[in-house]
């Protein structure tokens, strides 16, 4: 299905599926697509949703906003994340060990900017998108795997990750250099317009691989959702070209936002797949993700990346 024919003319459904009794983790949930994902899952009888956010004060508005639009007061919880800080990701996940269960993870907080810059020694956008972003969803494993042991009758723990179309829009030159990280870290090769796309395309890869590499009977799901084009403050940098392409072309964010919650809601059909409004179809991903180049591409990457997120956590691979 092509991208724009899903824009105008698919709209993904609108979730029905009862979260009853679970504990939601959104990270980016104080604006766009994780604010109205948050919202549904609410209005789902989701038990707990921490809205994970870097600006708690923003946080705090959008919990409010949730509680009065839906009529649930209590049921989110605003917890600081910061994806620019390993020191933050770890904290927040032994926060997270401390909770009675977790059942679904939402990774949607991303950025996408045209302005180079490092946190924690990468280019942000990488830190951000990728190795936080993985890093998290490692972390966390082990409190869905026992939340999966305590309650077997429940639905198995989701991690719903949020990628992107854009996946297929980048050449990804950087993955040819002899060390793809160093490459994206060098400012002087940056091409920051790429960089978002890139990032995205990363994700999937590393995912891909993830879930490959830990091929055993995993307890939970990990999947990788698209949402579509929709209205948000994402390109809030891209600048007036993109503004006037997303007038015409966007979906509103609530009707994305449905796909992070059908992402959440899917079954072991859509473990190591990439869902597209709301449904499981490995076909709409890129050409290069699915051909033998992407396969080599998502094993370099993870074996890159490894000793990166070793060097944050000593151990952390014993988690998958
Ligand atoms: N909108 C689209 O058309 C579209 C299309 C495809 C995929 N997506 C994906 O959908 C997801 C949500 O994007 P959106 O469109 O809703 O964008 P958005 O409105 O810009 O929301 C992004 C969220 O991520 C948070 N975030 C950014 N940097 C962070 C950090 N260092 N630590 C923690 N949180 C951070 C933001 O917090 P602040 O408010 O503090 O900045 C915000 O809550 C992203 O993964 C994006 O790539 C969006």
């Amino acid at each position: 299905m092509g991208f724009y024919y899903s824009q105008f003319f698919v709209q993904p459904a609108y979730p029905t599926q009862s979260f009853a009794g679970q504990t939601v983790i959104v990270t980016g949930a104080n604006v766009g697509l994780g604010l109205e994902a948050s919202r549904h899952l609410v209005r789902l009888q989701a038990e707990k949703v921490i809205l994970a956010v870097r600006n708690v004060a923003a946080g705090e508005e959008a919990k409010r906003d949730v509680e009065l639009s839906t009529g649930r007061i209590g049921v989110c919880e605003v917890w600081e994340l910061d994806l620019a800080s390993y020191a933050s990701v770890q904290a927040f996940a032994y926060k997270a060990t401390q909770l009675p269960r977790l059942d679904v993870v939402i990774a949607n907080a991303a950025i996408a900017t045209a302005t180079f810059s490092i946190a924690e020694g990468h280019e942000r956008t990488i830190t951000v998108n990728v190795i936080s972003t993985i890093l998290l969803t490692l972390l966390l494993l082990p409190k869905l795997r026992e939340t999966a042991e305590k309650h077997p009758q429940a639905n198995r723990p989701r991690i719903s990750v949020v990628v992107s179309e854009t996946h297929a829009w980048t050449p990804f030159p950087e993955y040819k250099a002899e060390n793809i990280f160093e490459k994206l870290d060098d400012p002087t090769a940056a091409d920051m317009t790429d960089r978002y796309a890139s990032s995205k395309l990363m994700d999937i890869l590393i995912l891909r691989e993830m879930v490959h590499r830990a091929s055993g009977a995993w307890p939970e799901v990990v999947n990788m959702v698209n949402p579509g084009l929709c209205h948000s403050r994402l390109a809030r940098e891209l600048g007036w070209g993109f503004w006037l392409f997303k007038q015409v072309v966007a979906r509103s964010t609530e009707v994305g936002s449905r796909t992070l919650v059908l992402g959440a809601a899917a079954g072991p059909e859509s473990h190591g797949k990439y869902m597209v409004n709301g449904k499981v179809d490995d076909s709409a991903l890129s050409g290069f993700v699915r051909s033998p180049e992407g396969r080599n591409a998502q094993q370099k990457l993870w074996e890159e990346l490894v000793p990166i997120l070793e060097g944050i956590k000593p151990g952390i691979m014993q988690n998958l």
